[in-house]
């Protein structure tokens, strides 16, 4: 045989074999449309895949597909799994998914990637329902994932969640880039990207406008890179709340950079409750931020306590410490846009403001701050220009 033979032949062999390797959720009896339940269809269609010796994919077309809730897990015996989504995976009315952790959950999977799809979590009639005050169900997450590995989530839209969109939790080596976040500004409890007790987490060029945080940082979480993202409506990138417990896990090493926020409650903010908790804030690095009209685009609160149950009169436990701003520019819609509210029993350390430059109402903002160390560098355009 020639060599060109050669290349022919294991070309077609290749190609056959990764088209025999793919799983259309179509052929497992997946009806499009929206009205019809194709749960059942897409489990069977997971299966194969799951159960597939070489790399895989599951496919779903252009369409919208019905499903209840749905658990999509591992371990599988392949590290490569091609999820690739062509249309919008359709959640039910909240009265059938009722108070649940999520909607979808992808569970001990390692080396999964996932590709474009839109997810309509549904939730409008839940948020009228919770804004009347009605009675109504908690709901749920629209997507979790949980004890993944070498996970990819590349192009997926998520569309008014009924709680958070995306959540991250118990994770290695994530990443998730063209993430596309929809929800209305007064959507209860939608948080965009929700990640914690993860280890290695990027977040590149996403879009996010929903109504509770834009990205939240809960405990565990370990080396993360967020860069490029869009926030607004939101409110804002956030670290916490933290401390609910003593015994909590801490945040430690997390970048956040060239990010814009529009409109937001908050920018920047770390959050954890006022009592006591052993967790810690080690290694923060908020850089080159634009802040439009943003109320409170930088914010350490270390006294949250919203029930007023609890925690009246402790101070919070979370030691902070090591946290930079650096080039953080743009627009405030109150006065004081730099408020450092740390705790009185673990003031903050090694607090750094580089040039900050932010206005309100064409003058400098005021900087407000309490037992919190540091040093100001650079450019300062704040009054006064250190609280520190
Ligand atoms: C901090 O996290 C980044 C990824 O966000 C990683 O590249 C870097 O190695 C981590 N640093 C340490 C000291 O672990």
């Amino acid at each position: 045989m020639s060599k060109s033979l050669l290349v022919v032949v294991v070309l077609l062999y290749t190609i056959f074999m990764s088209a025999k390797a793919a799983y259309n959720v179509v052929d497992f009896g997946a009806r499009s449309g929206g009205k019809i339940d194709s749960t059942k269809a897409f489990q069977a269609a997971w299966a194969a895949v799951c159960r597939s010796t070489k790399p895989a994919t599951i496919q779903v077309p252009r369409g919208r597909f019905l499903l209840n809730r749905i658990a999509f897990r591992g371990p599988c015996k392949n590290t490569k799994i091609n999820f690739r989504i062509y249309g919008t995976l359709v959640a039910p009315s909240y009265t059938v998914i009722g108070t649940a952790n999520q909607w979808i959950w992808f569970y001990k999977v390692e080396g999964l990637s996932i590709y474009g799809g839109v997810l309509d979590g549904q939730g409008t009639s839940l948020y009228a329902c919770k804004l009347a005050k009605r009675r109504c169900p908690g709901g749920a997450a629209s997507v979790m994932f949980f004890g993944m590995k070498n996970l990819l989530i590349s192009g997926l839209t998520s569309i008014n969640s009924e709680l958070a969109h995306i959540v991250i939790n118990g994770c290695q080596d994530v990443s998730m880039r063209g993430i596309k976040i929809i929800a209305p500004d007064e959507s209860p409890n939608t948080d965009g990207l929700h990640v914690q007790m993860s280890k290695g987490i990027t977040i590149t060029k996403s879009n996010i406008k929903t109504g509770d945080d834009c990205i939240s940082i809960g405990p565990g979480m370990v080396n993360l890179w967020v860069e490029g993202v869009f926030c607004g409506p939101g409110h804002g990138i956030s670290i916490g709340s933290l401390g609910k417990v003593v015994d909590e896990p801490g945040v430690q090493n997390i970048t956040v950079r060239s990010v814009t926020f529009s409109g937001t409650q908050n920018g920047l903010r770390i959050k954890t409750w006022g009592r006591h908790s052993k967790g810690f804030v080690k290694g923060v690095l908020f850089e080159h931020a634009v802040m439009q009209n943003v109320k409170f685009p930088i914010v350490i609160d270390q006294n949250y306590c919203p029930t007023l149950k609890g925690c009246p009169g402790q101070h919070s436990g979370i030691k902070i410490s090591d946290v930079r701003y650096n080039d953080i520019r743009g627009t405030s819609a109150t006065e004081v846009a730099v408020k450092l509210d740390c705790s009185r029993s673990n003031p903050c350390r090694g607090i750094v403001l580089q040039d900050v430059k932010l206005t309100y109402k064409n003058k400098p903002a005021l900087s407000s701050c309490k037992h919190a160390v540091g040093k100001v560098k650079g450019v300062v355009a704040l009054a006064p220009p250190s609280c520190l």
